[in-house]
């Protein structure tokens, strides 16, 4: 029953299940797929075009990574975990995780090459969109009145621990999921719990802890393919592959992250939107400074118009990715990923290539690296977030 006629919050439609199938009507078109093979779906990602290219053989030998495989081979660990809606804690301004989790940075890219889903505390409203109004403390937040939503037990929704020990008005951000570190064992346990209680997704950076086994179906990836393509599409370095383990239903909210994505899907089935970087003024993402930097300040199931006038606008793309297929996820590019069934994928995400000569009319994905640039230059040199904001209507409202 999500996102019904009269745009209702994302309600579960049984205990602890969320409806994937959800109806958008911002989807203009699915991704095409081509065959590995096929030089048209290879151009379109030289181009930064989104694409599923089918038989590959890039990841095979991941293909057999089932649960039972994983908790034989994959090692001690420990492995990163997210969790949502562990603790009953509801304190907006807090930064400080449950004393029973540990935290550390995360090195997957969604912000940037820096840490970012770091320290996560949780809040335990459980299901649906509650809202809370969040005026702030009266003393600190007098001209301020902030609207805080916190997301669903479903919705994973990820923040830059370092970004927020700088923010200096805390009362803009809802810390919703912790950041664990924990046994696979631990992990499959909370993954076959209650899900209605809480939710569980895995995103560890395979390393060189994993068991022999593994780390053998790892070095048997197709790399010659991987390092011929890099040089082909002109991307920098590998950074990092990120083995994701997700329930159904789970959500990794609306963002882009500033790395080129093979995402290779091994079990389950996957539902992305992708919306190409032009919709930047339709997505509203926070400012760079803020901890959400990067995601879109819209809940795709319950716009808020009146805040989100030009999301009427928006226009996205879909991909259902079924085991075997790789998706390409052009930097820069949105996406919105919905678990439609438990799932288990690894991805590859490589830095940007060096600059190739620029050309004119800029491309958007080009406008969105110059005003994440102009918007950090600016903070620099004001060294306050407050005065960012009024330089920058300053110098556009009634001019331009
Ligand atoms: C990514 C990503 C989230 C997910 O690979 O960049 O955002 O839930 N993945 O798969
Ligand atoms: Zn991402």
């Amino acid at each position: 029953m999500n996102n019904d006629e009269d745009g209702g919050p994302r309600q579960p439609i049984h205990d602890g299940e969320f409806d994937v199938w959800t109806k958008y009507s911002f989807i203009k078109g699915q991704v095409p797929k081509f065959h590995c093979n096929d030089p048209v779906g290879l151009r379109l990602i030289e181009e930064q075009n989104p694409v599923i290219l089918t038989g590959s053989d890039l990841v095979a030998t991941a293909f057999k990574w089932d649960l039972s495989y994983l908790t034989e081979h994959i090692g001690q660990g420990p492995f990163a975990v997210f969790c949502h809606g562990v603790s009953t804690s509801n304190d907006a301004l807090s930064a400080s995780p449950s004393a029973s989790t540990t935290v550390q940075s995360c090195s997957c890219p969604q912000n940037n090459r820096n840490n970012h889903k770091d320290n996560h505390n949780h809040n335990g409203n459980g299901q649906g969109s509650s809202k809370i109004k969040c005026e702030g403390d009266d003393s600190l937040n007098k001209k301020k009145k902030v609207k805080m939503e916190s997301t669903s037990i479903n919705i994973f929704k990820y923040f830059d621990d370092k970004k927020l020990q700088a923010l200096q008005d805390k009362s803009t951000f809802q810390q919703d999921i912790v950041r664990t570190e924990m046994s696979f064992e631990d992990f499959l346990n909370k993954f076959k719990g209650d899900r209605s209680k809480e939710r569980v997704y895995l995103q560890q950076p395979l390393n060189n802890t994993v068991g022999r086994q593994i780390a053998a179906d790892f070095v048997g990836f197709n790399w010659p393919w991987a390092m011929e393509k890099q040089k082909e599409w002109g991307w920098g370095p590998l950074t990092s592959n990120l083995l994701l383990i997700g329930q159904k239903g789970n959500i990794t909210p609306c963002h882009y992250d500033e790395q080129q994505n093979l995402f290779c899907q091994l079990q389950g089935s996957k539902r992305f939107l992708l919306f190409s970087p032009a919709n930047f003024r339709c997505l509203y993402p926070y400012p760079v400074h803020h901890p959400h930097d990067r995601q879109s300040q819209v809940d795709l199931d319950n716009p808020d118009f009146d805040r989100f006038p030009n999301f009427r606008q928006v226009e996205s793309l879909e991909a259902i990715v079924n085991p075997g297929d790789i998706l390409y996820i052009p930097m820069y590019w949105w996406h919105h990923v919905i678990n439609s069934e438990d799932t288990i994928a690894i991805n590859f995400w490589h830095k940007a290539g060096p600059n190739t000569q620029i050309e004119y009319p800029l491309k958007s994905r080009q406008k969105v690296a110059m005003i994440r640039n102009v918007e950090k230059m600016l903070l620099e040199a004001l060294q306050d977030q407050d005065e960012l904001a009024n330089v920058l209507h300053c110098m556009v409202d009634g001019r331009f």
